[in-house]
């Protein structure tokens, strides 16, 4: 053993994080993760949209590009400002796939294996799933270290692909004697939004591919839409307790707090300090009127901005060449790293 601490990453903080442009967003997408990259952006966040992680799963070749840009609306619909966040189509670096190859060679079968996201999306059929939705948490770990991302703002079911990432850097570092040369990403989780449950049933999570449309809100829903589906959530007849103990063992009561309190930026404890032994009668109308200030003006610019793609797609393409200015010069280190050949190599 050296007596010398081993060097860790010194490098700048990088923010960093993408979203599949594989459904309509809705509100756990935006309490999860876009509205912490608005609260990160004088970070200067690079955000991408994943469109080949979507391509894991079967997309319509016609409809891909015009869901890219759809989240690439959302990202800017939701505050994002492009003269401070770089919001790019992963596609459109091709480093990302050259270096998830090599991570590919560093990752172990062991540890995908354990990634419960696959088992989730490839169901009884494993055998059918396509290559590419087993080794995705690869180039998830390409995708933020390519940038030596620090911090990576997620919602809950993205933490053991982070430490998958966390995995991959560390082991790089040490097969290939460079330590420090990759950071160990911190995912930014913590908060009452990052795991938003379904609006029909508290024990299981708000997500684009429940068949019904009252489980969520979409971020695209109007004020009446919106208010709907929360009149139509699902609670129980008991009012709010006073302690978050109280709180838990009720799911959807639980989440419909947690949501508020997300949306509010408050905690939890300070809504139910409000709504202590009130009903769902006096809260629901009180959620509403949160749920659709904060929601309904995202739908309405979504739809300006969609307006005119050939702005985003202005925006996209200037991204892409920021992001590419960053990404190149850690593949060619990178590609060195490995002893790959070059003209002027080894
Ligand atoms: P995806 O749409 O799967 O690309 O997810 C985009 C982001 O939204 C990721 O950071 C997810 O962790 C987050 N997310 C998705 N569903 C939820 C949810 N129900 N609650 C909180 N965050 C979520
Ligand atoms: N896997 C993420 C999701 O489904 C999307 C994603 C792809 C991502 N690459 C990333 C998130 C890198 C953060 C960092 O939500």
């Amino acid at each position: 053993m050296s007596d010398t601490a081993p060097p860790v990453y010194a490098g700048p903080t990088r923010v960093l994080s993408g979203i599949q442009p594989s459904g309509e967003l809705h509100l756990g997408n935006y309490l999860g993760a876009l509205k912490k990259f608005v609260d990160l952006q004088d970070q200067r966040p690079f955000l991408f949209v994943a469109d080949q992680h979507a391509i894991t799963v079967w997309q319509d070749p016609q409809k891909l590009a015009s869901q890219t840009r759809e989240i690439a609306a959302a990202y800017m619909a939701a505050g994002l400002d492009t003269t401070k966040a770089t919001i790019f189509p992963q596609s459109a670096v091709r480093a990302h796939t050259e270096l998830a190859w090599i991570f590919n060679c560093v990752a172990r079968l062991g540890w995908l294996d354990r990634m419960t996201q696959f088992k989730e999306k490839s169901g009884k059929h494993k055998e059918r799933s396509s290559v590419g939705l087993y080794t995705y948490p690869v180039l998830q770990a390409a995708d933020i270290l390519l940038y030596k991302a620090t911090h990576v703002p997620v919602g809950e079911d993205q933490k053991q692909h982070l430490e998958l990432t966390r995995d991959v850097a560390a082991k790089f570092n040490h097969d290939f004697a460079v330590p420090g040369f990759f950071p160990l990403p911190d995912p930014l989780i913590e908060g009452p939004g990052a795991r938003v449950m379904s609006l029909r049933d508290g024990t299981s999570k708000m997500s684009k591919s429940d068949p019904s449309d009252y489980s969520r809100i979409n971020l695209t829903d109007d004020a009446d839409a919106i208010a709907q589906k929360i009149r139509k959530a699902k609670t129980d007849p008991e009012p709010l307790p006073d302690t978050l103990e109280a709180l838990k063992a009720r799911p959807e009561a639980d989440n419909l707090v947690g949501i508020y309190a997300a949306l509010t930026g408050e905690t939890k404890l300070d809504v139910l300090g409000r709504f202590a032994g009130q009903g769902f009668g006096a809260f629901k109308p009180a959620l509403v009127e949160v749920a659709v200030s904060a929601i309904a003006p995202i739908g309405e610019r979504m739809r300006c901005l969609l307006a005119d793609p050939a702005e985003i797609d202005r925006v996209l393409a200037a991204a892409a060449e920021t992001a590419s200015a960053v990404a190149e010069p850690t593949l060619d280190e990178v590609r060195r790293i490995v002893g790959f050949w070059s003209p002027r190599g080894r």
